[in-house]
Parts: C-alpha cells; sequence; structure tokens
C-alpha cells in the first residue's frame, strides 16, 4: 500500500467518525478569561460561564497557585530539562512528593505528567514485570470495573495479558467481584482489583468500604494477595470533609491510589501513592516516569501550593462553598422539573434528559445563552439515560447558578408547551 493510499484510509476513517457524529476535534477555542472572582471564558467576542470544567475549587485562577508557579520556574526554568533520574529531579518535584505522601497518609508518592501516564505504567508494573529479568510474573487476574476510565483500560491492555486474565466487575458491584475472585482463587497467585474512585459521567463514588473487604476476604485465598489499585482523580482535592477523596468518604484506604493535579487541584500531572515498598519498585520500573519528563517545575509549585491550601482557611472554605453550591443547584434544577441521573453529592451533576437528539439540542440552546456543559450519550451512558452533564465549580457565584437553572427552566417550559 502506497503512502497516499494509507491517507486515504485516514482520511474516510475521519469521515466516519464525522458521519457517526462522534468527532470530537471541533474544540471550542477559549481565547482567555474575564478577571472575575468566577471567571467567564471568552470565546470570540462572547463571555461564557464554564459548567463543564474539572477545576472543582477554581484553583487555576488563583492568585496563589499563580504566584507559586512564577516563583518556583523563576527558580527552576520552565522546563524539568530531562527524565528524572538523568537530571530533572528537582527539588519541587521532591516536595511536592514528600507533600502528597503526607496529604494521603503513605510512606511516599510519585510525580507523572499525567495521571494517564500513571495509571498506564503503574498497571502495567503491577501486572508484569518490564523486562525478561524481571522477578515479578504475570500470574495474575486483573478485575476492573465495567465503566473504568479509558486510562486505566490502557494500562491493563499494554500488559497484553492473556484475555483469560483480564475481566471486568458488574460496575459498583462488589458482589460481582467476591463472585469473580471466588471463580479464579485457584487458577492464579495473585489479583489485582481496579477502579475508579469517583466515576466521572455520573459523579458516582464507587461502594469503596465494601470492595476493600471483598479485596481483605480474598487476600489469604491467592498465595500473593490481592492489590487494590484506586484512580480518584475526580475525588482527589474535592471529595471528602478535607478533600482526601473517595477514601475519606468511605472510611478505607487502596493499596495504591492514582490522583491528578488536573482536576481539583487546579494545576497539572498525576501522581501516584503507596507503601515504601511499592514506589521504590514503581521508581525502578514505570516507562511513563522513567523515560519521560515530569512536570514543569512552576506546574509541581502551583500543585504543591494547592496541596497546602487545602489544609489551611482557604481552602476548608472552598470545599464549604463546592458544597453549599452543589446543595443549591440540585434544589434549584429539582424546583425547576428537572431530574438527576444519579443522586450524588460531587461536583459532577448528571441531568437526565433521555435522548440524544434533545440532550444534543439542549447543550447548544444554552450555549446560544452563554452557557457551556457537556452531553453525554451512550454508548458512555446506557440509552435512554443521556445526560447533561454538569460541573459545579466553587467559585460560581449564585447568581452564576441562577443564571444556569433559568436558561434550564426557560427550555423545559417551552418543551412541554
Ligand atoms: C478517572 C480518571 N483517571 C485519569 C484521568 C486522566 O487525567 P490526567 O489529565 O491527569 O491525565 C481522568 C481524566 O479525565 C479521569 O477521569
Amino acid at each position: 500500500m502506497s503512502r497516499n493510499n494509507f491517507f486515504s484510509v485516514l482520511k474516510k476513517e475521519v469521515d466516519r467518525i464525522d458521519q457517526a457524529k462522534t468527532s470530537k476535534r471541533f474544540e471550542k477555542i477559549i481565547t482567555g478569561f474575564t478577571k472575575e472572582k468566577s471567571p467567564k471564558a471568552i470565546i470570540g467576542k462572547e463571555k461564557y460561564q464554564v459548567f463543564n470544567s474539572n477545576d472543582y475549587l477554581g484553583l487555576r485562577h488563583n492568585p496563589l497557585l499563580k504566584k507559586a508557579e512564577r516563583q518556583v520556574s523563576e527558580i527552576f526554568g520552565t522546563g524539568p530539562g530531562a527524565v528524572r533520574f538523568i537530571s530533572g529531579s528537582l527539588k519541587i518535584h521532591r516536595d511536592l512528593e514528600k507533600a502528597l505522601a503526607k496529604f494521603h497518609k503513605r510512606d511516599d508518592a510519585m510525580v507523572f505528567s499525567s495521571s494517564f501516564a500513571a495509571n498506564l505504567a503503574v498497571l502495567y508494573c503491577l501486572i508484569a514485570g518490564q523486562n525478561k529479568d524481571s522477578l515479578v510474573d504475570n500470574n495474575v487476574i486483573v478485575i476492573s470495573d465495567a465503566l473504568n476510565h479509558r486510562s486505566i483500560i490502557d494500562g491493563i491492555r499494554v500488559a497484553n495479558l492473556p484475555k483469560e486474565q483480564r475481566t471486568i466487575f458488574r460496575h459498583m458491584d462488589p458482589a460481582h467481584l467476591e463472585e469473580v475472585l471466588e471463580n479464579n482463587k485457584k487458577n492464579y497467585k495473585r489479583a489485582l482489583v481496579v477502579t475508579d474512585g469517583i466515576f466521572s459521567m455520573l459523579g458516582e463514588y464507587q461502594k469503596l468500604k465494601e470492595i476493600r473487604a471483598v479485596v481483605d476476604k480474598y487476600a489469604k485465598e491467592y498465595e500473593n494477595g490481592v492489590l487494590l489499585v484506586v484512580d480518584d482523580a475526580h475525588g482527589v482535592g474535592i471529595a471528602g470533609k478535607t478533600g482526601r477523596g473517595v477514601e475519606e468518604i468511605e472510611d478505607v484506604k487502596a493499596d495504591v491510589l492514582i490522583g491528578t493535579f488536573g482536576k481539583a487541584f487546579g494545576a497539572d500531572g498525576g501522581y501516584v501513592v503507596a507503601n515504601q515498598t511499592i514506589i521504590d519498585y514503581l521508581r525502578e520500573s514505570a516507562a511513563t516516569y522513567i523515560y519521560s519528563n515530569s512536570v514543569p517545575p512552576g506546574t509541581a509549585g502551583a500543585a504543591l501550593k494547592a496541596i497546602e491550601l487545602l489544609d489551611k482557611s482557604v481552602g476548608k472554605k472552598l470545599l464549604e462553598n463546592s458544597r453549599e453550591k452543589v446543595i443549591y443547584f440540585k434544589k434549584q434544577m429539582k424546583t425547576a422539573g428537572y431530574l438527576f441521573a444519579v443522586d450524588s453529592s460531587h461536583p459532577i451533576q448528571p441531568v437526565l434528559i433521555g435522548d440524544p437528539i434533545k440532550t444534543s439540542d439542549l447543550v447548544k440552546k444554552l450555549f446560544k445563552k452563554n452557557i457551556i456543559v457537556t452531553n453525554i450519550s451512550f454508548p458512555v451512558v446506557p440509552k435512554g439515560r443521556d445526560e447533561i452533564r454538569v460541573q459545579i465549580s466553587a467559585v460560581h457565584t449564585k447568581g452564576d447558578i441562577d443564571q444556569l437553572v433559568k436558561a434550564f427552566a426557560e427550555e423545559k417550559n417551552i418543551n412541554s408547551l
């Protein structure tokens, strides 16, 4: 096949995606933000209320984070210069890792360029050794929640396990997880259970306490135990009284916890926290840590500031504001006659619409009213459960939320005429 033939295949594939109406490349380009406490995005000549950002505490515009970012990049420069084991291990990276270990009450932490990169490497390393001399074998059954994030799915995929060693348990169903562990206990030396902490489409909290209990029950049934890995990208920094995530809500700990700075912490980059043995092993083997740059120093500085703020009065107030605003939004929407796909206290609020065309039309209508939200349809959610995902930030004002609810309510009235 000539190169041109291949290009024509690529073109047809893009056409196929466009025809299926699943294209993602027509991105809305934000050219700036207003200077308000609740910043609006500027697109073209208009200002838009952003109700689909993961910046749950509004920290990405926080002056203290910006200042920390500037100060740290003054010292270390704008990029890490090399990967960690060459000359890219800067004090700010270690300070951040120490702060993370303390924040999550673990022995140690590792910072990655993103939590996608963390998941790829951490899962691969926990599933299989990284070279032919490795003492870590892949005599393992991997059991993943059916609705886990793409980065978890890909982390399992790259390990290239035989199909029978990769399985799922029904979404948020600890009893099914137990069944899978029971059925496989004679077949494998160890098991790896992997789940999102909070599911990003609906804002559901995983039943971590029950999952932990099942994992512990089966620990002795497998020669090398059962390990629980949780990716709490949407939980860390926001969920729980002090923002420790789903672990705080459920009052249990994962063996390996993965998080991101790119959402509630308002910066960027991913991380893993665990006991010293696991972290030492990962530092020796995780490819996206060893062979790929860490976050830029300024970003690490902003992330460190976010962690520090969370335990101070500023952070506590933001967490409180977030909770209040979520309650306020839910109440107003219910009064306006809307239902939610799931009853969650997380800033991710899935407004149930139930029809793909109505959902995408409503999103377009809200955009015309200068409000940005996200439509979510099959296959991401089951047919008939189409939703508009609204994400509330601690810095949204009640006025912002009123404007959003008013826009929803106007469309409801039109539709029910
Ligand atoms: C559960 C989960 N894990 C990982 C990621 C990736 O985060 P990052 O941007 O840090 O790679 C996301 C982002 O959407 C996520 O929802």
